[in-house]
């Protein structure tokens, strides 16, 4: 693993699905008046093409050539492909798996892999940061970065949050089915051959099975000053 000077600090929150690291990263990115990258979204995005598209999830080469060809965009909190708007599409439990199928490829990660190392690049120049949120943002993507935050919890809460966030869009679904997705993603996330899941080994782990938000948010601006970040 190669240790690259980054053009800006960069603070990785990773974690399983449903660990609250979305949360985290955005409520960090506002806090500190940074950028935020979603790299599950760039997943998704693939995900989503290639379940419109009728790519099989085991098309390596393929998947490569979507995540090539696609012109995605992630700004103002809309997720965009080739002009089009996925944001709520994306967050589907199929499109969801069909993100975390098409993101055991090496091949697809490569793909994606400089476009996410450009959100440390400030657009305009300036000395503001990035908070990217994923799963091997500290491992991979940004080994370099100033502060990496691995966000867990257990499956049966994660799947209790999510239960209660799909009740509250109306959506009926059974918490067993939830929980039985969740330790599928879970497998195939840290099973995988290339950047499996798993805290880098300089990560700080925050256990979120029993804090609230405001909690986790507290601990981790505790660490930021720590760092001299803000
Ligand atoms: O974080 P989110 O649930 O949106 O990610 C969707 C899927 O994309 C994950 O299940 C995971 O397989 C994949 N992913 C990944 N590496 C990342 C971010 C997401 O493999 N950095």
């Amino acid at each position: 693993m190669t240790e690259r000077r980054l053009p800006a600090p960069v603070i990785c929150v990773d974690g399983p699905s449903g660990s609250g690291k979305g949360s985290l990263a955005t409520a960090l990115a506002e806090r500190l008046g940074w950028r935020y990258l979603d790299s599950g979204a760039l997943y998704r995005v693939i995900g989503v093409v290639a379940l419109d598209r009728g790519v099989a999830t085991d098309d390596e080469s393929a998947l490569v050539g979507l995540a090539k060809s696609l012109d995605i965009e992630l700004t103002g909190g809309r997720i965009r492909a080739d002009g089009l708007d996925l944001t709520e599409r994306v967050r589907d439990e199929a499109v969801g798996a069909a993100a975390s199928e098409a993101a055991r490829h090496p091949q697809v990660r490569q793909a994606i892999l400089a476009e996410q190392r450009r959100a440390a690049e400030s657009p305009d120049g300036g000395s503001s940061g990035l908070v990217a949120d994923g799963r091997d943002m500290g491992t991979v993507v940004f080994p370099g970065a100033e502060l990496k935050i691995f966000l867990d919890a257990s499956a049966e809460e994660r799947a209790q949050r999510r239960y209660k966030q799909l009740r509250n869009k109306g959506i009926t679904v059974n918490l067993r089915s939830v929980l039985a997705n969740i330790r599928d993603r879970d497998a195939r996330d840290e099973g995988r051959a290339v950047s499996p899941l798993q805290p880098a080994s300089d990560a700080v782990i925050i256990d979120s099975t029993h804090m609230t938000i405001a909690d986790v948010l507290r601990q981790a601006l505790a660490l930021v000053r720590e760092r001299g970040l803000a």
